[in-house]
């Protein structure tokens, strides 16, 4: 694989040596490329000849590749806290049931449990132990109360990749839904509902996928459609949704029912964009290569005398590196970077926080290192 080559597909690499895409990515051309061609079309055609649905299903196919699901557990969600609102309030609660968690979600996994709580769900949480989460913290607190897990696939303040093969196998064996909010590896690593036993699954584009803010992926299980109730009802939500006169109340058969009305097709276009390069390149060589750069950063990071918090194990790694300077100020370390060499990461929990792409250079990373200052 030419990574150097792909440096053309993201012109942010003539302006900024950008590491932050754990926070807001660029947008790739790709995926700028069709959201201006529909506002093209928009601009001198209207709707007219324009196939904008037929697009919008094309894109659900590819996002459908992306997470191996079928398109017809895949619809379209503004952003991830979204499709996990949706979750939280379409599955049929009783007063004391509960939700596994953990302490360190973003706070779009956390808000739309604790909301639960008005309806007697508790809301469990299971503890960080120096950026990480061992995976008997979260089983241990399952019992015979609790009808779902939900937890980031990689944390966004540590980085820390959870094990969703084996939760997923433990959860499915206890008859429990398991719910993934995606954003910090979606784009980055791979991802497959079917082997990793994922109900739902909702993330937006903005990050590592390198789509615009506003347009995520949501999946939810076909077998377990049934017993998510939609909660954003609407003309599209419906079988007969062309025939506007009349009321037939009949969902899709398909995830389309989580639908409510128009979509946002600039993102949507844009999210077939990116979503069609990270299917060029491959997922497990982005993985791969993602996993040198921060490897070497790691190494570095080290070298200079910094601590850092992600994990490096094997199967913990992710795109995120999150480290610590014990005598400098994080917030004027990351502001510095930028201002002076057009340097962007992030401060997050903290810690500061690294999370370069795979079009990213090994003298990217090392001009990282070199420029922050010494211990
Ligand atoms: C783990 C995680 N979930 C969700 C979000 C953002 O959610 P939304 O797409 O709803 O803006 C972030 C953004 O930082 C995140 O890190």
């Amino acid at each position: 694989m030419d990574w150097s080559a792909l440096r053309q597909e993201f012109p942010i690499t003539g302006n900024y040596n950008f590491q932050n895409h754990a926070a807001v990515a660029p947008m790739s051309r790709r995926a700028a490329d069709a959201m201006r061609a529909y506002a093209t079309h928009c601009e001198e055609n209207a709707y007219l000849r324009g196939g904008f649905y037929k697009q919008a299903d094309h894109v659900r196919q590819l996002c459908a590749r992306l997470i191996n699901a079928s398109p017809d557990e895949v619809t379209f969600v503004k952003n991830t806290s979204e499709g996990l609102s949706m979750v939280a309030n379409g599955l049929n609660w009783r007063n004391g049931d509960n939700v596994v968690t953990t302490n360190v979600e973003f706070p779009a996994n956390v808000y739309p449990w604790q909301a639960l709580q008005a309806r007697g769900v508790q809301v469990r949480m299971a503890l960080e132990e120096d950026g990480r989460i061992p995976l008997e913290r979260v089983l241990d607190l399952i019992d015979n109360r609790t009808r779902l897990v939900t937890i980031s696939s990689v944390q966004y303040a540590s980085g820390f990749r959870t094990d969703l093969a084996a939760l997923g196998e433990s959860c499915q064996q206890k008859g429990i839904f398991l719910c993934v909010d995606a954003i910090q590896s979606l784009g980055v690593l791979p991802m497959d509902v079917e082997a990793m036993h994922i109900d739902f699954l909702s993330a937006d584009a903005h990050k590592w996928m390198c789509g615009p803010e506003g347009i995520g992926v949501f999946y939810v299980r076909k077998d377990v459609q049934g017993h998510l109730r939609p909660t954003t009802i609407g003309w599209a939500s419906m079988k007969g949704m062309m025939d506007f006169s009349r009321y037939q109340f009949e969902f899709h058969d398909d995830a389309r029912r989580y639908d409510s009305g128009s979509y946002n097709l600039a993102g949507v276009y844009a999210l077939g964009g990116c979503v069609e390069l990270l299917l060029e390149l491959g997922m497990r060589d982005i993985e791969q290569r993602v996993l040198a750069l921060t490897d070497r950063l790691v190494a570095g990071l080290r070298g200079k005398g910094y601590r850092v918090i992600s994990s490096r194990e094997k199967g913990e790694a992710s795109g995120i590196v999150a480290f610590i300077s014990d005598r400098h100020d994080h917030e004027q370390v990351q502001r510095h970077l930028e201002a002076e060499y057009r340097l962007v990461i992030s401060t997050r929990s903290g810690r500061l926080r690294a999370s370069p792409h795979c079009y990213n250079t090994e003298k990217e990373i090392d001009q990282l290192v070199d420029v922050l200052p010494a211990h």
